[in-house]
């Protein structure tokens, strides 16, 4: 019974001790083991930031002279184990050096540390002191290191398939196999804590500043007329299928129908359209729509929006953005999305050519185009009344490089890639043409609102999508011209890359029943619920969406949207490291009334 009320009474002495132990007593504190070991948790961890809660008190990059003498706890794992002398601690913030001792009395720490293999997981307890003169460094916690009182072992880290080092090269395919891994590197930490900042201005944006309601929509859907191929999903009722959305398009504007008014979503999207640097068939837009609003309104919200959550360390942006139509666009750069961090315009040179020019004649003729390269010699120019002419009209000097390119098709376009070919030629042999650091944004206004289709000229199909609003003054063509109408949409372009599009929407059934029957000739049926819905009292609406993973990727600098995307797929569209798609057991597919056709050896299908 004494013993009992001995034990009790320890108890009781301990808990009061761990209540009291205020933060800065536990950091400051000289007292032995026992108290070390009472030394966190909630009452002891900071009340907010990266180490609340946490079994750490203090982050790896966090440490600097102000904290000399201070206990600390880190968390994290062994980057670098040099010579039995030190480990370099990593965590998301930084790396921290962690002395082991050296001392007859701390034999059993020395043991443990320079067993260590790299990458092991382990929490160190120490005292900060400074580093002795000369040996302090570069890195943001260089002046000081963590002398080793304690050490647990939270997990022995086997052989990795490549080292977490910023200079070891991986290949693409090892990286997405081993995406775990690939996430530790200092980078691919930066971009997707720079993504979430990103949006999370974005949101505060829209919800505090402008009113928006964040609001979720459906992904199992049904098939959305035109527009990207859609992923096919079965349901348990024989030949039914839900789509997964594109976008979530058709929902944004019944919530407008609804009344929701200002609307937001971060929203999942879905295309089976395989995988580019730009492109992936699972990704992000920060999609918007806005009832009573006008062009001009979307596109100064979308302005606003990005000013407010342009990272800090990336300069400021400029408002209002650059406007463009899209008819100069392509005229002077061959694209809708020009690169305007550079000139290099095309110019128009066909009135020079007023006497028949042989290679431009028989070009002419050849319905694709074709491209001619002609160099200006340096030293005089040949006495040739259309090369001066040429020369004059280009601006070009001595040692220049004429493409030329002639023909009734596709000339502009082929012109306005080669332009990009260039640009990147040059910038590989150390012309400095694009400022690396720049982000040069555009609108691209008045897009035509529908386009002849590629394998069936006649037929037209939306430029953007089906329920984009005619420019006021073409809106009467839709009944007469279609082909002549252009549509109330606006493309943002930063640095030549379309990182968002909207329009304003039709809101009148009649109008839109008009476009899907007798434009594009789609089954309007598919859509007989949102004719529904805009025959109930639609107000006028648009909207925009923003692909976030680009926006992201061009912000950081990435070659490819995948480096901003925690898991994305490979560029055949699956993902390594877990080998999706994967097969489905016949058993598993009968509910779905689905039975697998293999492809034989010839190709046709068989069992
Ligand atoms: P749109 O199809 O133009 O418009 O898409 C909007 C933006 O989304 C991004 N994006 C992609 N990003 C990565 N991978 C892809 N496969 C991909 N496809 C598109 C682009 C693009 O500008 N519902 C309409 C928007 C609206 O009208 O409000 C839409 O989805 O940056």
């Amino acid at each position: 019974m004494a013993t009992a009320g001995r034990l009790l009474q320890n108890l009781v002495t301990g808990l009061r001790t761990h209540v009291a132990s205020s933060r800065s007593s536990l950091l400051n504190s000289t007292q032995g083991p026992r108290r070390r070991y009472l030394s966190f948790h909630r009452s002891d961890a900071p009340l907010a930031g990266p180490s609340s809660f946490s079994l750490r008190s203090h982050t790896c990059g966090e440490l600097r002279s102000h904290h000399v003498g201070h206990r600390v706890i880190l968390c994290g794992w062994a980057q670098y184990l040099r010579q039995d002398l030190f480990v370099i601690l990593r965590d998301f913030s930084g790396l921290t050096q962690v002395l082991i001792p050296q001392e007859e009395s701390a034999s059993h720490l020395k043991a443990v540390l320079s067993e260590l293999t790299a990458e092991s997981v382990i929490k160190v307890t120490g005292t900060v002191r400074r580093r002795p003169a000369g040996q302090e460094n570069k890195m943001p916690t260089g002046e000081i290191e963590v002398i080793t009182e304690d050490v647990e072992v939270f997990n022995v880290c086997c052989k990795l398939p490549f080292e977490i080092k910023d200079f070891v090269k991986k290949s693409e395919s090892l990286r997405m196999q081993y995406r775990y891994l690939d996430l530790r590197s200092s980078q691919m930490q930066k971009n997707l804590r720079l993504r979430s900042q990103l949006v999370m201005k974005m949101r505060e944006y829209l919800c505090n500043v402008q009113g928006f309601v964040d609001v979720e929509t459906p992904t199992l859907f049904k098939r959305t007329p035109g527009g990207a191929k859609e992923f096919v999903v079965p349901s348990r009722e024989p030949g039914l299928f839900f789509s997964l959305p594109q976008s979530p398009q058709q929902f944004k504007q019944l919530l407008m129908v609804a009344g929701i008014d200002r609307y937001f979503q971060v929203a999942r999207c879905y295309r089976d359209e395989g995988s580019k640097p730009d492109r992936q068939p699972e990704f992000t837009q920060v999609d918007i729509e806005m009832s009573f609003v006008d062009q001009t309104g979307i596109m100064s919200l979308v302005e606003g929006m990005l000013q407010h959550s342009w990272p800090a360390e990336k300069g400021s942006i400029k408002v209002p953005f650059q406007t463009m139509t899209y008819e100069v666009a392509m005229r002077d750069y061959g694209v809708d999305k020009p690169d305007l961090r550079f000139n290099m315009k095309l110019i128009d040179i066909t009135e020079i050519f007023t006497v028949e020019v042989e290679f431009l004649r028989s070009a002419l003729s050849q319905p694709g185009g074709s491209i001619q390269a002609i160099c200006v010699p340096s030293g005089a120019v040949r006495e040739n009344t259309s090369c001066e002419e040429l020369l004059n009209r280009t601006q070009a000097k001595p040692g220049d490089l004429l493409l030329m390119a002639a023909g009734p098709l596709h000339t502009r376009p082929l012109l306005g890639k080669l332009r990009l070919r260039c640009a990147e030629l040059l910038e590989s042999c150390g012309v400095s043409l694009r400022d690396p650091s720049a982000f040069h944004f555009l609108w691209v206004v008045d897009f035509p609102l529908f386009l002849p289709k590629e394998d069936e000229p006649e037929q037209l199909e939306s430029a953007h999508h089906p329920f984009t609003a005619a420019l006021l003054e073409d809106a009467h063509l839709l009944y007469t011209e279609p082909h002549k109408v252009r549509g109330q949409h606006y493309d943002l372009v930063l640095n030549g890359c379309e990182i968002g599009g909207g329009s304003i929407r039709i809101h009148k059934a009649s109008e839109q029943l008009h476009v899907l029957k007798n434009i594009l000739k789609e089954d309007p049926s598919l859509l007989s619920h949102l004719l529904e819905a805009l025959d109930s009292g639609a107000p006028p609406h648009g909207g925009i969406a923003l692909g976030l993973d680009r926006l992201t990727s061009i912000i950081v600098g990435a070659d490819s949207i995948r480096d901003v995307i925690a898991f994305p797929k490979s560029f055949r569209g699956r993902d390594i490291m877990s080998r999706a798609p994967d097969t489905v057991s016949e058993e598993e597919l009968k509910p779905y009334h689905i039975s697998v056709r293999w492809p034989t050896e010839g190709g046709e299908e068989g069992k």
